[in-house]
């Protein structure tokens, strides 16, 4: 057997069976993530969480399955390797606009607000990824501020359990062929090419901030009368159980008034007190009713 050392240099002799993924293994790496992330790994997506885990195992020199998750999962601390895993265990697929329908809507709901008062606006993009659904968030809001001009405080909070993710949406850096959903005009007036990149101007990033947040650990987050919540391709990853505990805590965050946009189909046969449905054959919205309707 080789004998093979750790990034720490400590000599690891690996288990003879310690570089299998078997069912043992399979059932306590989900249980971990599921544990405390909130996501459930299907027996579909095995292969993609053991060719991730021994990617990242081998990168932090590590040999072996078992060693590996005995060190992310000393639960006396989360480590710093823990986030890089999880990075390497999420799906960040995200794009500029990428579901129109629920960003008109959106955009519908902030006109209303900005033509009825002169409050400050706040916007939350949950499960935001490296940015791009945050930022065409801020670019809608940046555009009513222009139509109707006024002193008004607004902001945009995009969070995520990716530190790395995050990392990147702050950095607001990207490519051009990523932009090409964002109308000329606003490319234009909110990015500026540099080299072969395309980076956010300061005067919307100034509008918009990120943050590391685990979803299943919203209660715990400074954020509250939200006028928007928008989770979208995020809720998929979990049991339906938890899909209604992470929406129940998101209408706590809301406002009286506020909108929440899922994406079609996350949520089926959901029913809370406080929220009513807004019919639209593209988009899973609702409002948060306001205390002189509740019932
Ligand atoms: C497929 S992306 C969706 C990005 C964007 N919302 C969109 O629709 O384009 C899902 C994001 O959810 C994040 N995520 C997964 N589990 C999470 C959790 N427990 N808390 C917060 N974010 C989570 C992932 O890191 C990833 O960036």
């Amino acid at each position: 057997m080789k004998r093979t050392m750790s990034s720490s240099n400590i000599v690891q002799w690996p288990m003879a069976s310690d570089t299998t993924f078997d069912d043992q293994q399979f059932a306590q790496w989900r249980a971990l993530l599921e544990e405390r992330t909130g996501m459930e790994v299907t027996a579909a997506r095995r292969s993609f969480l053991e060719t991730s885990i021994r990617q990242r195992m081998k990168e932090a020199g590590f040999t072996g399955f078992q060693r590996y998750f005995e060190h992310v999962s000393n639960d006396s601390i989360i480590s710093s390797e823990w986030y890089l895993l999880v990075d390497r265990l999420t799906v960040q697929e995200t794009r500029f606009f990428r579901d129109a329908h629920a960003m008109e809507l959106v955009a519908e709901h902030l006109r209303a607000i900005w033509q009825r008062s002169n409050d400050p606006v706040q916007v939350w993009s949950a499960g935001c990824a490296t940015g791009e659904e945050a930022y065409s968030l801020a670019m809608i809001m940046a555009e009513l501020a222009r139509r109707y001009p006024d002193q008004r405080h607004f902001s945009v909070t995009g969070s995520d359990i990716s530190a790395p993710a995050v990392l990147k949406a702050r950095l607001g850096t990207y490519t051009a062929r990523k932009l090409e959903p964002v109308r000329a005009a606003w490319q234009q007036r909110y990015f500026t090419a540099e080299g072969n990149s395309m980076v956010v101007k300061p005067e919307l990033s100034q509008r918009v901030c990120f943050t590391r947040l685990n979803v299943t650990e919203t209660e715990q987050a400074p954020l509250q009368n939200m006028d928007v919540i928008y989770c979208q391709n995020l809720l998929i990853y979990f049991r339906r159980w938890r899909r209604r505990d992470i929406v129940t805590q998101f209408v706590d965050k809301l406002r009286p008034g506020g909108l929440l946009v899922l994406g079609p189909g996350e949520l089926i046969d959901f029913k809370h007190d406080q929220l009513v449905a807004i019919p639209n054959k593209h988009c899973l919205a609702f409002l948060k009713k306001r205390s002189d309707s509740m019932e």
